[in-house]
């Protein structure tokens, strides 16, 4: 079996995938058109061309004005339908996709608008090929803690009609001078909501950002984190305690976290037996989808056919899906 063939038959579940982030040029363009939007750039090509980051701020920029052109429910539900297809030829059983609410309604577009659309296509791709997934509203760092707690009250009306996918609370955008601790009491509310949650921590931001997103806001799971190795009773802590790590290996590379590919620390960090998975996290602006991801690290990092196995695996068992649902795929 060759390698591509191999690993989009691994059942694996997506855990890290930033719908924003699954728009693709020639999508935003034809959105762009559709709601008569004016997007700097003259052609698909010159928009591609656009995506060389140097930083996480450098691609936040172009991520937060691309999903300008985000505008009707049938804007949203074409977004993730394109994704589902994709997700689905590389093997995906399941995913969890964060959303960014703020983006959105900070431009006017309504809280409805935006669960309304993404869940269509999510419930439709459910019905028609057994894909389940999960949404995770996830705060942007960048911004305060009221806005945060805004959005969370804006959202809880829809808790029920939204009950069979929006499980989770995340954390996202700009780490550096935004730590955890800034969001402490909203989270702390989420959790007694009954929400599962998930912070990005360790990404740009220092392996203190993960102890804090573990200790001050109590996720369950950590996105990124590839920087919790410079911390060595932090690593032992994520092993003993098998704290998931949902790491994306070309978003670290795009974002120059890693200056190349044989740098990275995901074989490592699997073979200490830290839970380790395998994401794209913004796959229209990083280059690659999920497979594409355990590819780049089979080819330059040596994963063996049995550690690509045991990466989909790890992704199954970081799901916030119920026992039973995970045994299932496993
Ligand atoms: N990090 C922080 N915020 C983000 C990312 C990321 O990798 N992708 C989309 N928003
Ligand atoms: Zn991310």
């Amino acid at each position: 079996l060759d390698l591509h063939t191999f690993v989009r038959g691994l059942p694996k579940a997506e855990l890290h995938l930033h719908i924003e982030g699954s728009l693709e040029p020639e999508l935003m363009f034809e959105l762009a058109r559709r709601n008569g939007v004016e997007l700097p750039y003259s052609s698909v090509d010159e928009l591609r061309r656009a995506y060389a980051f140097d930083s996480l701020q450098s691609f936040l920029d172009l991520y937060y004005a691309g999903a300008g052109v985000l505008i009707t429910e049938r804007d949203f539900y074409d977004m993730t339908m394109a994704y589902m297809s994709r997700a689905r030829q590389d093997g995906v059983v399941h995913a969890e996709i964060m959303f960014d609410p703020q983006t959105h309604t900070a431009r006017g577009v309504a809280m409805e608008t935006v669960f309304a659309g993404i869940a269509r296509a999510l419930r439709e791709t459910r019905a028609t090929t057994g894909i389940t997934s999960y949404l995770i509203l996830s705060f942007l760092r960048h911004l305060s803690e009221e806005d945060a707690i805004a959005t969370l009250e804006a959202a809880l009306p829809l808790r029920e009609q939204y009950n069979d996918l929006w499980t989770g609370i995340g954390l996202d955008s700009a780490e550096h001078g935004n730590p955890p601790g800034k969001f402490a009491r909203v989270f702390a509310r989420c959790r007694e909501l009954g929400f599962r949650l998930v912070a990005h921590a360790g990404e740009e931001g220092p392996a203190d950002y993960v102890r804090d997103a573990l200790d001050l806001l109590q996720v369950e799971r950590i996105d990124h984190g590839v920087r919790s190795e410079e911390d060595a009773v932090l690593l032992q802590r994520l092993i003993d305690q098998q704290v998931p790590l949902t790491v994306c290996p070309l978003s670290n590379l795009k974002l120059q976290v890693i200056q190349s590919m044989p740098q990275h620390n995901l074989a490592r960090l699997l073979r200490l037996g830290v839970m380790a998975t395998v994401n794209s996290d913004d796959p229209a602006y990083f280059g690659g989808y999920v497979a594409d991801n355990y590819i780049v690290c089979a080819e330059h990092l040596a994963l063996t056919r049995h550690e690509l196995f045991e990466l989909a695996q790890n992704s199954i068992t970081a799901s916030f899906l119920p026992p039973e649902q995970k045994h299932k795929h496993m």
